[in-house]
Order: C-alpha cells, then structure tokens, then sequence
C-alpha cells in the first residue's frame, strides 16, 4: 500500500488500541491517600528525561538531516517539559531536586526504544506511537487535576505541554509518511508501533496494580 495508505491505518490501529487505556469506568480508581497531583508530577519528570534522553541518543544515531532536526526540536521540548514540572512542583511546595527520577534506573519501554535501530521503527514507536499515547494520558491527567482542583497543573497541560506532544506525533506523520514506503519498512513500523502500545498498557496495568496509577501523564 502507499505510504499514506499506511499512516492513516496505522493511525487507526493506534487510536482503536488507545481507547483501551482511557479511562474505564469499571477501573477508575479511588481518588484517595497518595493518589495526588505532586505524586504524579513526579511520574511525569521520569517520562519527560527518558523522552529528552531517547530523542537524543536518536539524534545522534540517526543520518537523515530532517529527522535528526526534528528530534533536536523534541530533546528541547522534552526538557524544557522537566523543567515546567519541576517548577510546578515548586509551587506545590516539593523539591523537585530532592528527586531523581532515574534513580530505579530506565523503564522498559525506553529500553525497547533504544533497542530500536532504523529510522522508521524509531519515528514508528517514538513519535507517531509513543506521543499518541502521550496525548491521551494528558487529557486524562487534565481532568484528574481539574477533579483535584489544581487549575494551575491542568493549565500547564492543557496550554503548554499537551500542544507539544501533539506536535511531535504531527512530526511523526509527516516524517513516516516519507520513510514507510514499503512493504518491509511498512511491518516494521508497524511491529514497533504495536510493541510500544503494548509496553504502554502493560505498564499501565502495573501501574494500577501497584499504585492504583490510573492517570499519569504521558510525554
Ligand atoms: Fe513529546
Ligand atoms: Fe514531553
């Protein structure tokens, strides 16, 4: 099929497979003891380095020019995300460098992304995949603050980051639209895509699991 065949396909595969993780209401959580705002800041300052730090390490991987320049826009965006977190989490009265957020070290899906090593599986899972999911969390991490009452985080969501993780999914349509133009770079961005929205649920599972973490935000 064409390269745009593909992507809105691919596009509807994702999107029929992300309704999965917005928010079930046999499994919304009760909202309650360390299920706040702070807490889930802190999740967000996790995804925010590893998103930096896999753009980067992509960046310097990757030959094509127009794709290394649009992960140099992503490392900037992803951090200067940290730093609007850490600042919020500031004015909620937490240190937000009395946190290290690597300090488990990195998660499973950022090791699978680096694990990545052509073009079109990285623009496949990182960008067109992996900030798909982002966008979704966000909005459910939106309402969560709205619930909770902290206009100032959702604000921050809603104006800032959420616009940014929307654009690097757009970047990640365009750039596969150029790059997935057979069949065997078409499976493989496929099978990356599918790969990372399975990490994304399984972690999200665990997540409710272990910490009754139904909300938090994506990057
Ligand atoms: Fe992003
Ligand atoms: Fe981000």
């Amino acid at each position: 099929m064409t390269a745009d065949e593909f992507v809105r396909q691919l596009g509807a595969e994702n999107d029929a497979l992300l309704a999965r993780l917005a928010p079930d209401d046999t499994l919304k959580p009760e909202v309650e003891g360390a299920l706040n705002v702070p807490n889930l800041l802190k999740v967000a300052l996790k995804n925010e380095i590893e998103a930096t730090e896999i753009a980067a390490r992509w960046l310097v991987a990757t030959p094509e020019v127009d794709v290394k320049l649009a992960l140099a826009r992503q490392v900037g965006d992803e951090a200067r995300h940290y730093g609007l977190i850490a600042s919020r989490l500031r004015e909620l009265g937490f240190d937000p460098d009395a946190v290290n957020p690597l300090a488990q070290g990195y998660g499973p899906l950022f090791q699978f992304l680096d694990s990545l090593t052509t073009t079109v599986e990285r623009v496949a899972a990182g960008q067109f995949t992996r900030e798909a999911i982002a966008v979704v969390k966000n909005r459910q991490f939106i309402e969560f603050c709205e619930r909770a009452g902290d206009r100032g985080t959702a604000t921050l969501y809603r104006d800032v980051i959420e616009p940014d993780e929307r654009h690097h999914h757009d970047l990640g349509r365009r750039l596969l639209l150029r790059l997935a133009t057979t069949a065997e770079s078409q499976d493989a961005a496929r099978a990356a895509a599918r790969r990372t929205l399975a990490l994304a649920e399984e972690l999200q599972a665990r997540a409710l699991a272990t910490a009754g973490i139904h909300h938090a935000p994506g990057c």
